[in-house]
């Protein structure tokens, strides 16, 4: 635990990621005891309130989110957390804008100093003028106690920007205090793929190209663009869920096993995956298909023709001796059939298989799925014999593990929640690293370039609550494959 006091600073406080995530995770870490004892949480924005309105506005906002989620209200708890919350009204931006919170520190921390967390919680177009002015006001300086700064996606809009931005935060920051949010990191489910691959002897000896097929990854979401056209029309899939997420999740797949669990050692894995990654080609362009929900260009805010897609799937290779003709197909969009993510892997079938098949079946190879949301679990599909006093008939069946099962009355982590404890505790492993977050952008670049060149298709429309786009399924079928489907 890090030495008290500790303030943790939202900047953006009045917007929507605050009162959804932020404060609800800080509140559950100090219903559990997890904060450092007289931790201040400073919320700032330009919204004119004093703490108290800051905490009642909260209070409304969060309790309603835990209501509608089922679960119990801590009124009590809340009334004592409420009181660490605290707010400074103002633009740090602005001409003089850092004053009050000069004034705000100089106040609460007095000249021992403190810790500080600052969180940006505001516009991605703010992240350069944002930490240029709390550096030039010296608020990155580390001579009272840490100084991090924790950085929401997306990093930049592409390869150029994402490394101007890196390049901006270095002229104040040292890369060992930022903390740059994905949340997919923070997912329990996501950080068992390193348990489950490290932490055990039987699978690791068959994760590779002898024996495994192929590798499906598939974030799928039911939600829609929603209130958020603003921002999403301008990203799209690729940009929003492929270049971070999906490509974090891939490289704890595909890397080998860090010598030591740090930081920089598991982000030195990491980074030799996304190094080795290549887009396999078809007529010199990289394989991608995409898809756009019916309807999506009548929902608020988003342009009449647009061409964003809303579903994709990438076929990426691992050029390196474990992956050797591996293909890893990645799929996610929105408005599909239902809200699932899972890491699929396709083991090779039988070379030779004695048992006679029904005509017109075939078989089910072995497949180990890791349920990353919901009803978390892995599930590991085998061949079994029918009990019959005749015959042999074979049928797919499952070895499952469920959290729910496993861990019954224990909700897992929020995300948010464990990210913000890690960068508390200054361990910036499920952080990404500068460097991942430019080569991922290196991948990505040419995939959305092809997408979005002038004689690029238009987007296929696929329906509400369906599979995805038909071109998604021809991919894989062209390859000898298919997609597991969405349950
Ligand atoms: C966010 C994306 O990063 O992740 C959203 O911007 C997406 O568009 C969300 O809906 C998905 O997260 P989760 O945790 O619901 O799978």
């Amino acid at each position: 635990m890090p030495a008290t006091p500790l303030t943790v600073v939202i900047f953006g406080a009045s917007g929507d990621l605050t009162a959804r995530k932020l404060v609800p995770a800080l509140f559950n870490l100090h219903r559990r005891g997890r904060l450092p004892a007289g931790t201040r949480v400073l919320g700032v924005s330009r919204t004119q309130y004093d703490d108290n309105g800051f905490r009642n506005e909260l209070q409304e906002k969060i309790s309603n989110f835990f209501r509608s989620a089922g679960e119990e209200w801590h009124e009590t708890e809340w009334a004592e957390f409420a009181q660490c919350l605290h707010y400074v009204a103002t633009d740090p931006t602005a001409p003089g804008g850092m004053v009050p919170l000069q004034n705000w520190f100089a106040e609460k921390e007095g000249p021992a100093g403190g810790q500080r967390l600052y969180y940006l919680s505001v516009k991605p177009e703010l992240y350069p003028s944002m930490s240029t002015v709390l550096g030039e006001a010296g608020f990155a300086q580390e001579n009272g106690g840490f100084r991090r700064l924790v950085i929401e996606k997306p990093f930049g809009h592409n390869g150029a920007t994402a490394t101007e931005l890196n390049r901006t935060l270095h002229k104040h920051w040292q890369e060992s205090q930022l903390y740059r949010i994905d949340h997919y990191l923070g997912k329990e489910t996501v950080q068992n793929v390193l348990i489950f691959r490290f932490a055990n002897t039987l699978f690791e000896p068959l994760w590779n190209y002898q024996y495994i097929d192929h590798v499906q990854i598939t974030a799928a979401e039911t939600v829609t663009v929603g209130s958020r056209a603003a921002y999403y029309d301008t990203s799209g899939v690729l940009r929003d869920m492929f270049q971070s997420h999906i490509l974090q999740v891939m490289t704890l797949v595909a890397m080998e096993s860090p010598g030591r669990y740090s930081a920089d050692s598991l982000r030195n894995e990491k980074m030799k995956v996304l190094d080795a990654i290549s887009v396999p080609k078809v007529n010199g362009k990289p394989q991608v298909v995409v898809g756009q929900y019916e309807g999506y260009r009548s929902e608020k805010g988003v342009p009449a023709g647009s061409k964003t897609p809303t579903f994709a799937t990438v076929k990426l290779n691992v050029d390196n001796a474990r992956w050797k003709n591996v293909p890893f197909y990645l799929r996610s969009g929105k408005g599909l059939k239902s809200r699932y993510s899972e890491i699929m892997i396709q083991f090779h079938c039988p070379p030779h298989l004695m048992f006679p098949l029904p005509p017109g079946e075939v078989l089910q190879c072995n497949r180990m799925t890791l349920v990353i949301q919901p009803n978390e679990g892995i599930h590991l599909n085998f061949q079994a014999k029918v009990p019959a006093v005749d015959g042999v008939r074979l049928q797919p069946r499952d070895l499952s593990f469920s959290y729910k099962d496993a861990y019954a009355g224990q909700a897992l982590p929020e995300a948010y929640e464990r990210l913000l404890l890690d960068a508390i505790h200054g361990d910036a492993s499920l952080f990404m690293r500068s460097d991942e977050i430019e080569r991922a952008w290196e991948i990505m670049d040419p995939i959305i370039q092809a997408t979005e060149a002038a004689d690029a298709p238009d987007p296929e429309e696929y329906l509400l609550g369906s599979q995805g786009p038909a071109d998604a399924v021809k991919m894989m079928a062209a390859d000898g494959r298919t997609w597991h489907a969405l349950p």
